[in-house]
């Protein structure tokens, strides 16, 4: 059944079905609770993305009404006024980094990922000066006009794009698509050498010693939209101990692995990194709430050095994101399990997958986990029909998985951390039934 018995046909009028995915059919959302959604003609979608990484407690009612409760009395403030709350808030965003990395630093608020990612480099800009920025290939750091520049695809900056900023992309830390790992298979000691070249005459990209230099390496601990891809730790820590050699601010992207994503905390503390400047922003509002976080090591965000007024916005920090930020927090700080309940995630995961991949050699060439996201790789770049009929192949009920367009052959899994074991054999059973359509 793939039809309209399962989802409305989409209107051709005020952007109706303007989504991510463009699919002429799509499930018109009427309700969700724990990890499903309800559409309007009843099916039911079991939600393996966490409505793009946000949802780790899975839809939850209760949440947004302890949120509201807690700013009802609030007025609406400008952005220019302080309050408790946000004082609150600040205080508590700021000891979750400055607590795993042993060290003192500020946070700015902030409004969605990609504007706190251009916060990030005004910050390395106002200490190192506006400069180059390296990121990896396969980077994804928002679809705005600057961070269009940083994430890999063209596609994201062909209409808008800060075509002044200068851009030095590393090799894909991702073995399957780097030139080098055909023959080892891995990283080699050339690839960490490869991403610690950079600041001499022959590279052609400025460090210590020239004007014009590197002012921000910027890195996600694991590649989400590039396709979920997890540099190879000593890789990442050879690039990132070259960046600080040559002055550069080093800028950690954990809007989607940040809060436990990917197992610990933060997904730099993986490899044993510390960051300069942390940024995140999905596992703080569990979707309900457009906020994200900046933070900086001090002094770098100190108002001597990034100057006040240097960013702001009409709705930054508003008292109802602030009070479902709040809520949030409280509820990780009751999860006192977290990390062995992940790891006890990661494991069915991977159990599951790899049973249901076994049984179809032909079409998925690996799965794996990692915390709370997994990636089935295809033998192909089926990824876009293979979503299709996870939420469409099943007679009983449909799954919602991601593709990006950077990875065609890989689904990326991202439950709410919250998921049952019942609920994984449903995405098992689902995932069977939609490789058998792909036949
Ligand atoms: C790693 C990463 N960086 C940046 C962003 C951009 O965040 P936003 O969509 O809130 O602008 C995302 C969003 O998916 C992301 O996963």
């Amino acid at each position: 059944m793939t039809g309209p018995e399962i989802s409305a046909r989409v209107p051709a009028f005020a952007g109706a079905g303007n989504l991510v995915y463009r699919e002429p059919e799509v499930p018109r959302f009427v309700s969700g609770e724990g990890c499903w959604l309800t559409a309007a003609d009843g099916r039911r979608y079991l939600d393996a993305e966490a409505a793009n990484g946000t949802v780790a407690w899975g839809y939850d009612a209760e949440l947004l009404r302890e949120a509201l409760a807690r700013c009802e009395q609030l007025p609406a403030l400008p952005s220019f006024c302080e309050s408790e709350l946000r004082l609150k808030v600040l205080s508590r965003l700021e000891r979750l980094v400055s607590g795993a990395l042993g060290t003192p630093g500020r946070v700015e608020l902030d409004l969605g990922g990609a504007q706190a990612m251009e916060t990030a480099l005004r910050i390395a800009f106002a200490a190192n000066g506006p400069g180059t920025v390296v990121v990896f290939e396969g980077a994804f750091h928002g679809r705005s006009g600057v961070t269009s520049m940083l994430s890999s695809s063209p596609r994201y900056r062909e209409l808008l794009a800060a075509w002044g900023l200068e851009v030095v992309r590393l090799p894909s830390p991702d073995c399957r698509r780097c030139p080098h790992s055909p023959a080892s298979g891995s990283c080699t000691t050339g690839c960490r050498e490869a991403v610690a070249r950079w600041g001499s005459e022959l590279t052609g990209v400025g460090g210590n010693g020239f004007r014009r230099k590197v002012s921000a390496f910027v890195f996600e601990s694991v590649q989400n939209v590039g396709g979920m891809v997890e540099p190879e730790h000593e890789l990442l820590r050879s690039a990132v101990d070259h960046a600080r050699e040559q002055g550069a601010v080093v800028i950690a992207d954990e809007i989607f692995t940040g809060m436990h994503r990917v197992g610990p905390r933060w997904g730099f503390q993986r490899a044993g990194i510390t960051p300069d400047v942390v940024v995140t922003s999905k596992g703080l509002t569990n979707g309900g709430a457009a906020l994200s976080m900046v933070w900086s090591r001090e002094p770098l965000g100190s108002p001597d050095q990034y100057r006040p007024g240097s960013h702001s916005s009409t709705y930054i920090g508003i008292p109802s994101a602030l009070a479902v930020v709040d809520t949030v927090l409280d509820r990780w700080e009751q999860w006192t399990t977290v990390d062995k309940d992940i790891l006890q995630l990661e494991e069915s995961m991977r159990e599951r997958l790899t049973a249901v991949a076994e049984r179809h050699p032909a079409l998925v060439r690996e799965v794996d986990a990692m915390g709370g996201t997994a990636r089935i790789v295809l033998g192909g770049p089926h990824a876009g029909r293979l979503r299709h009929l996870f939420r469409s192949a099943h007679p009983k009920a449909g799954v919602l998985v991601a593709t990006t367009g950077m990875a065609p052959d890989v689904i990326n899994v991202h439950p709410p951390l919250v998921i049952r074991e019942s609920e994984l054999d449903v995405f098992a059973e689902v995932f069977d039934t939609a490789l058998n359509g792909l036949t």
